[in-house]
């Protein structure tokens, strides 16, 4: 556990140090959950955010990208279920007036089991060493078996319980499990509550006239809304998706963990019309595809899983989270919902407008079911740059901090240094950046030795540092330094383009998808 905190308590001063996330308004003490982005995390988040748009938009025939407003119809609330359903159950602490989810409190409850079982496969491993096998130990240890049924007997009743509402179940699982406030230590909790996380504003200069607006909690209703204009002005047909980003903005009471949950955020969401009967079908090729565009990245299989909803949202018939293991933990990372019919025939019935498609196939018109994928840009934010920064102690002894950033996703894609400040050298350099900059972010650094310079690369995760040297001059090569490898190599400065855009290009990774 202490492991964990020393690396996440490292994330957030080397995010802030490196020039990638500041807090918001930070010379006023800051605004809490609240972020910005600062310039090396600017370019990471629009380079994720690329990443995805063209894995949806360019690499399928059948889905467009939109780019909807956040203020909309305030009845868009309300068809969408936001205004009476999109609650949190909370519950304060008597003693330290604190307030917290409930179903967090739980959830954190059966983290700590997960603790355990991880310390017994810890425990085994060093114990078999090379013999074992962690599947076949998960699924046959009596202890682990045990904490395993537990967790799952308590997330399967607080599920129902949420399910049906029934908050006086809920506290009694927590009084039941002895939860206590980690702040006081105390259990004296009040009753559970609903809590509705939307923002509200008003639209209008009169106070008298003017009209009660949300900030979207969600990206995926402004998709909805222009259903039928987009797929009459693309002629789509179905099946077929309406990708977008976009900021959403959200009460949360639990606000904490960095980046991770925040009040104010951005989605990458896509919505998949499908014909009826067929979502299911669909829901699994998308679970399917979209670990396939995670796994992409290299940040490791072991540290995504899936976890299947007990509890679905009001407008889901089945539903999943795409899970990352965070310094703090396995937590959702993106969701995929089988949202059903339910959106479009609310919006249908609000508006009075008809939200159908003829399907010339069968000649028949119905409104589509649908599959969504969403996921948290921030919470991609912070799988990636979590995973990627790393300590690493060389031959020497001596310690590098190294962000191995996906090389796609690096917010600088090569570094050019002088050796020296002097003799021709950085005049060469900025005409190799004159020349690269088209196609690449580029950098140019000539302050301090070479070695320093590599550090401060390293440390913002620039995947190549290009060395010119007094041999330049001479015969037009420069060194190239690799950052995961560290080892350097001679090469022309006409073939460094190439060279580059092999490992950094989007399309060499956009390939990997398809
Ligand atoms: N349209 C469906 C929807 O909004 P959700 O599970 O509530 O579903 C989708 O949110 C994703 O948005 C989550 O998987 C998470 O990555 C991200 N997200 C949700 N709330 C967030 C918050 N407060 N801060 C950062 N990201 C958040």
């Amino acid at each position: 556990m202490a492991k964990q905190e020393d690396k996440f308590k490292k994330v957030l001063s080397h995010a802030k140090e490196y020039g990638f996330v500041f807090q918001s308004s930070e010379i006023y003490d800051g605004l809490s959950a609240v972020y910005d982005y600062a310039q090396n995390g600017a370019a990471l988040k629009n380079n994720i955010r690329t990443y995805w748009w063209q894995a949806m938009v360019q690499l399928n025939d059948n889905i467009v990208g939109i780019d909807s407003a956040i203020f909309m119809h305030p009845t868009t609330w309300k068809a969408s279920g936001h205004i009476d359903a999109f609650n949190d159950p909370l519950i304060d602490n008597k003693d330290s007036k604190k307030r917290y989810r409930a179903d967090v409190l739980i959830e954190d409850y059966c983290a700590k089991i997960e603790g355990k079982i991880e310390k017994e496969v810890k425990k085994a491993a060093k114990r078999f060493g090379d013999a074992f096998n962690k599947d076949e130990f998960l699924s046959t240890n009596n202890r682990v078996l045990g904490y395993q049924e537990k967790i799952d007997t308590i997330l399967s009743r607080m599920g129902k319980y949420l399910e049906n509402e029934d908050l006086v179940a809920v506290k009694a699982l927590i009084e039941e499990l002895e939860i206590a406030c980690p702040v006081s230590g105390s259990r004296n909790w009040t009753d559970v509550k609903q809590f509705n996380l939307m923002f509200g504003t008003k639209l209008g200069a009169d106070a008298s006239s003017a009209m009660d607006l949300y900030l979207r909690p969600e990206t995926a209703q402004g998709i909805f809304v222009n259903f039928a204009n987009v797929q009459k002005t693309g002629r789509m047909k179905i099946p077929f998706g309406i990708a977008q980003t976009g900021k959403a903005f959200r009460n949360e009471i639990v606000a904490r963990q960095f980046i991770f949950r925040m009040r104010e955020f951005e989605q990458m969401e896509m919505q998949f019309f499908v014909r009826p009967n067929t979502q299911s079908e669909w829901y699994e090729k998308w679970k399917e595809n979209r670990l396939k565009w995670h796994l992409s990245l290299g940040l490791g299989e072991e540290n995504y899983r899936f976890h299947d909803h007990d509890k679905l949202a009001h407008y889901a018939d089945a539903a999943a989270d795409i899970e990352f293991k965070f310094p703090f933990g396995f937590k959702e990372l993106e969701g995929i919902h089988s949202r059903t019919d339910f959106d479009l025939k609310a919006h249908e019935k609000h508006s009075g407008k008809k939200l159908q498609y003829f399907d010339h196939e069968i000649n028949v018109s119905y409104v589509p079911y649908v599959v969504e994928t969403s996921v948290g840009l921030d919470r991609m934010f912070l799988a990636v740059f979590s995973t990627a920064l790393q300590d690493e102690t060389l031959a020497d002894g001596s310690v590098r901090t190294v962000m191995k950033l996906p090389s796609v996703l690096a917010p600088y894609k090569a570094a050019i240094l002088p050796l020296v400040k002097k003799d021709g050298l950085p005049e060469i350099a900025k005409t190799i950046i004159n020349d690269l900059k088209f196609d690449f972010q580029m950098t140019y650094d000539e302050k301090d030795a070479v070695g320093r310079r590599y550090r401060r690369q390293d440390a913002i995760g620039t995947p190549f540092c290009i060395t010119v040297d007094h041999q330049t001059k001479e015969d037009n090569t420069v060194t190239i330094r690799h950052r995961d490898t560290m080892q350097q190599e001679r090469v022309a400065i006409s073939t460094l383009k190439n060279m580059i855009a092999d490992e950094v290009s989007m399309s060499t990774w956009l390939k990997k998808l398809d």
